[in-house]
């Protein structure tokens, strides 16, 4: 909670396509918000960007991949503004190619942006959490998690992994009034996804029962929705949002 009472919500990777729309939802709905970066520059105009739309979102440096960069993160969100309550993994990269051709720094990037982060950061809440009695991790993951996507080895083991965590976790904190949920959007329209080939994007888009891309304010709805006091009961669980692409 901050000085005003208001929980504070922190959301990694914040200044992407969906982190700035997960951002903007949680400020509307009344938390203090954090939007975490690792490149000041664009961190800043982005802030400026937000304020001049009316949202005051507070920037905050560290490196996800870095456990004693995010401790000190934390720390530093302990003094400036208090204890983090809702917790957004959302920091995330892309470096795809087929696994043949595939080079170690391509795997070991993607598994310490995706997934190595979501122990850093949430480790360094969870205890703060666990004696206040009060929190929410949401982690966002993929539908390419949750199946493989050609090019993917990397990003679909990470982010299938995710769901482990989640489940584990939600297991062990539950009794504390903390819920461990999970998100998985399918293709959204990111810079990300923008960044597939044009040829290959459109027969992804053909495969979408939608008939199109996600939008990003979708996905920012449902992570206001578990952040929220009322979800309490809601633990452990996933959550696809991919225009039918992928049922089971
Ligand atoms: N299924 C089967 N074969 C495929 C294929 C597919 N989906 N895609 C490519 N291939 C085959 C081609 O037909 C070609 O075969 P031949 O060599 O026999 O002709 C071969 O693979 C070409 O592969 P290359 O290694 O030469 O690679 P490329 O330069 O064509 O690129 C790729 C391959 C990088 C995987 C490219 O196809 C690509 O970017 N695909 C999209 C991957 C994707 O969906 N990424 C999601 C990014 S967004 C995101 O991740 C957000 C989210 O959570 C959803």
């Amino acid at each position: 909670m901050d000085a005003n009472n208001k929980r504070i919500a922190l959301v990694t990777g914040a200044t992407g396509g969906l982190g700035t729309a997960m951002c903007k939802e949680l400020y509307h709905d009344g938390y203090h918000v954090l939007g975490n970066y690792r490149n000041k520059a664009k961190a800043e105009e982005w802030q400026a960007k937000l304020k001049a739309e009316g949202f005051e979102i507070e920037v905050v440096e560290g490196d996800v991949c870095d456990f004693d960069s995010v401790g000190r993160m934390i720390a530093e969100i302990e003094t400036r503004v208090g204890t983090v309550d809702i917790l957004v993994n959302n920091a995330g990269i892309t470096r795809d190619g087929r696994l043949s051709k595939m080079s170690q720094s391509d795997w070991h990037e993607v598994i310490n942006t995706n997934l190595n982060s979501v122990f850093n950061c949430t480790r360094h809440v969870i205890e703060g959490m666990i004696e206040r009695k009060f929190g929410r991790i949401i982690n966002i993951s993929s539908v390419n998690g949750q199946r493989g996507q050609f090019g993917q080895t990397n990003y679909s083991a990470a982010k299938a992994g995710m769901h482990g965590f989640t489940k584990t976790l939600a297991m062990e904190v539950a009794k504390y009034g903390i819920t461990v949920n999970t998100i998985s959007p399918g293709y959204i329209a990111t810079d990300m996804v923008m960044a597939v080939p044009e040829k290959v994007r459109d027969q992804i888009v053909a495969q979408i029962p939608l008939g199109r891309l996600g939008g990003t304010h979708e996905v920012a709805h449902l992570v206001s929705f578990l952040a929220s006091d009322e979800t309490s009961f809601i633990t452990g669980a996933n959550y696809s949002i991919n225009g039918g692409q992928h049922v089971y």
